[in-house]
């Protein structure tokens, strides 16, 4: 009997989570850590625990956030969000609690609060270690009791809210250095999200890409867009400082402006974690040079010529760079060389009569 039990709340459990993963889909990555996260984001779902997600600027937490609420059975009701450090502390207190009309000078009506408007579904207190202190004892009053009043009104209101918070701060450092409400941080933060910085999970970055550049190009109304390879390598070297909201603006301005080599060139810029470009190249360029050097030390003295091989060398070289960001596509790469194509066959078949 319990076998059978169990066996017909496996296929109950694994419908009810076959309908989430449309939602979970907005997550991607395939990272382990966002591997974990999806899991994660389903065994919490429907439990009205409070959440805390942690990370980065830019690397996601709102979109966890959406994505926690799209698969619970809340999903029917309000998402709402609070940016907690855009608001001044005392705006913020009739933001969240709202007031009744006359509460004080301006209130010349009474208007919710955006946990009465998030009843039935979920309030986001967005960069709540930003909350200010004063603030964050009324939360937690709220948190309680499970009722509060709008600011100038006695009516108790109760309202069935779930809490999801995000931040960029090390909370419980807040909490050790006085800034943090301990028993809030408690309250809040039953179940911790960590999302890592995008240089920590470099295989997600490919997908992203192709995320964005569908996504943008249907938006934009433009053709098919791919990353070229030889940006792709500089993408998975790049450290990202402002996470996948930075490669997003990155892809949706490729799409758009089809500016390659700009964005190269930033991201060249801005790195200083850059390897030098396929060291294997560099010494085989090396060696040539050395061996014509070798070649004139032993009496091989004709300047022209010495001129000429080291310079086709050099131009043999940078003809295979762009051969190879190219993917070998000889007419994109005359045109990256600005160079004609004709001009391009002649000097390959050059180099090769020269045995280079
Ligand atoms: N895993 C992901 N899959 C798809 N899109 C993502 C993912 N992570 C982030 N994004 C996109 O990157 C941008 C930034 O994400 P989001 O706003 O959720 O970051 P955040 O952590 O809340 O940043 P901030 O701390 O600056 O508020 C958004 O446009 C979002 O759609
Ligand atoms: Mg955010």
């Amino acid at each position: 009997m319990t076998q059978i039990f169990k066996g017909i709340w496996g296929v109950v459990y694994r419908l009810s989570n076959d309908s989430k993963e449309g939602p979970l889909k907005n997550i991607v990555g395939k990272s382990p850590a966002i591997q974990r996260i999806k899991d994660l984001v389903l065994q919490v779902a429907d439990t009205d625990l409070s959440v805390v997600i942690y990370g980065e600027s830019g690397v996601g937490k709102e979109v966890v956030a959406r994505t926690l609420y799209a698969c619970s059975h809340r999903a029917r009701g309000p998402f709402v969000k609070v940016n907690c450090a855009a608001i001044p502390g005392d705006l913020l207190e009739s933001e969240l609690f709202g007031y009744e009309k006359g509460a004080f000078t301006g209130a010349d009506r009474a208007k919710p609060g955006k946990f009465e408007v998030a009843n039935g579904g979920v309030i986001f207190l967005d960069e709540i270690g930003d909350m200010p202190l004063a603030l964050q004892s009324k939360m937690l009053q709220v948190l309680q009791d499970q009722e509060f009043c709008r600011l100038g009104g006695h009516r108790e209101i109760k309202v069935d809210v779930w809490i999801i918070s995000a931040t960029n701060h090390n909370l419980e450092k807040d909490v050790e250095e006085g800034r943090f409400r301990q028993d809030l941080y408690y309250r809040l933060s039953v179940i911790k999200i960590h999302i890592p910085p995008l240089r920590e999970r470099k295989e997600d970055i490919p997908l992203l890409c192709d995320y964005f550049a569908r996504l943008y190009s249907q938006k934009y109304g433009m053709g098919g867009f791919e990353v070229p390879r030889y940006l792709m390598d500089l993408f998975m070297k790049y450290h990202w400082p402002g996470n996948v909201r930075e490669l997003e603006n990155y892809i949706k301005r490729l799409v758009v402006l089809g500016d390659f080599d700009e964005v190269e060139r930033e991201i060249r810029r801005f790195s200083d974690e850059l390897p030098p470009q396929d060291p294997s190249l560099e010494d085989e360029f090396l060696k040539k040079i050395a061996f014509e050097l070798a070649r004139a030390e032993q009496g091989h003295l004709d300047l022209k010529e010495i001129k000429k091989r080291v310079a086709t060398l050099v131009e043999k070289k940078v003809i295979d760079i762009a051969l190879k960001r190219t993917d070998g596509n000889k007419r994109q790469a005359a045109n990256v060389l600005g160079i004609s194509y004709k001009a391009l066959l002649y000097k390959i078949r050059e180099f090769e009569e020269m045995g280079l």
